[in-house]
């Protein structure tokens, strides 16, 4: 039998930046993980950082690879009737945007903890999580056909939508509040360079496309499909004509090709459950709430579920035991403001063939006032940019 303070259940950012964050401050936290480091690693994700999960990676000590290969914008772009329009999210904010890929951050978690030679268990099959409702929680698996148990104060359910730790939970406890968007993104990433300099948005009336970028030679591209299409009926160049389409004239021209490195089809959710705490388990990141990645907060919603998360357990272990009360609420506050942005952004920027005609003029109003209002492109860039912990 192993004892340890927290158990973390997944290695995504949530667990890997949770796992950080209570090594540097002296608690001591076992990772497990369903899958391979390759699998973990091979996952392409989202790739913009707001300012405040910057400075909490710089805090985690994985911030030195970022500040040299990432990428600082100070701004974003969205496309209205073939027009291109910035918004100038620094000078609007004073704040800034990172983009660096999910992947990366992840591996230089991953590399930091093992360095640091802090515990974390790949393929641990059959998570189960035991006795959180009261004072003395424990977790079994198996691992190489042998049966573990590590004994702990808590337990943090790290493991994304499909894990096991909102599972655990009887219905009874959690309340969820869930949105399906009745189409999906098929995205492609290739080795070519980004045809705009900035994140771009682009509102069309054959659909949603954006641009996006992992570097200066990498591009991340998408556009909305049925959600019924499946990656493999969009040959290369079917995905690059219809981007192509959706994009302004000066984009359209300047775009260059190549072989899709990777190529997929994600579903939108809105998603939250409540409260993201029961007993000695709490609930982090994609466990606890889902967002449409348009204006990419998913991420940036798990870094501040974790932030909060930490300060919460690192205050229970220096005697504060009341510090974890108030986990569930303060999370809560700041992921129904993303949410209502994700949702927002998401309405305003893709085609809803039920809303008709009408629809799309109540779209392209308002999108016409967003590049035109001060007021308006503010409000817009102060959730973009982060709204503050
Ligand atoms: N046992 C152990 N590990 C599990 C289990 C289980 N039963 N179920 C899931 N996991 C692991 C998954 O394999 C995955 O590595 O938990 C991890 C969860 O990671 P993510 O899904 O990346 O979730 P999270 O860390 O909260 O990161 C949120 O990911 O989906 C994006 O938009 C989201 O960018 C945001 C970020
Ligand atoms: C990405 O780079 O993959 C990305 C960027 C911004 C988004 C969504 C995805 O809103």
């Amino acid at each position: 039998m192993t004892r340890t303070q927290v158990v973390i259940v997944g290695a995504g950012p949530s667990g890997l930046l949770l796992g950080a964050l209570l090594h540097k401050a002296g608690v001591d936290a076992i990772i497990l993980e369903r899958q391979s480091p390759d699998y973990v690693l091979g996952r392409i994700r989202a790739g913009v950082l707001e300012q405040v999960t910057v400075e909490l990676l710089e805090q985690a000590g994985v911030g030195e690879r970022m500040h040299r290969e990432g990428l600082v914008h100070d701004g974003c772009a969205l496309i209205v009737n073939g027009q291109l329009h910035r918004i100038d999210l620094h000078g609007l904010t004073g704040k800034r945007i990172m983009v660096y890929g999910q992947t990366e951050l992840t591996r230089d978690l991953m590399e930091q903890r093992q360095r640091l030679g802090a515990p974390i268990v790949y393929q641990a099959e059959q998570v189960e999580l035991h006795g959180f409702d009261g004072e003395h929680p424990h977790v079994t698996y198996r691992k190489d056909g042998q049966a573990h148990r590590i004994d702990c104060d808590f337990i943090a359910g790290c493991d994304g939508f499909h894990g096991v730790a909102r599972a655990s939970l009887p219905a009874t406890a959690l309340t969820t509040y869930e949105k399906v968007y009745p189409f999906g993104w098929l995205g492609v990433l290739s080795d070519t360079p980004p045809v705009t300099h900035e994140v771009t948005y682009s509102h069309h009336e054959r659909g949603f496309a954006m641009c996006s970028m992992r570097s200066l030679k990498r591009s991340r591209y998408y556009i909305q499909v049925p959600i019924q299409d499946k990656a493999d009926q969009w040959s290369d160049e079917a995905f690059w004509d219809e981007l192509r389409r959706r994009l302004d004239p000066a984009s359209a021209k300047a775009l260059i090709t190549g072989p899709s490195i990777e190529k997929s089809v994600a579903p939108l959710r809105s998603f939250v459950a409540e409260p993201m705490r029961f007993g000695r388990l709490f609930l982090a990141g994609d466990a606890a709430h889902i967002v449409p990645p348009t204006g990419a907060k998913g991420l940036n919603l798990a870094a501040a579920d974790v932030a909060y998360l930490s300060q919460a357990l690192i205050g229970w272990y220096g005697q504060d035991r009341r510090a974890v009360d108030d986990y569930s609420a303060r999370c809560l506050r700041r992921i129904w403001r993303a949410e209502r942005f994700s949702w927002w952004f998401t309405s305003l920027m893709h085609r809803f063939p039920e809303t008709g005609e009408f629809g799309q003029k109540m779209q392209l109003a308002e999108l016409d006032y967003l590049v035109q209002s001060q007021a308006a492109s503010l409000a817009m860039a102060e959730n973009y940019v982060g709204l503050p912990l």
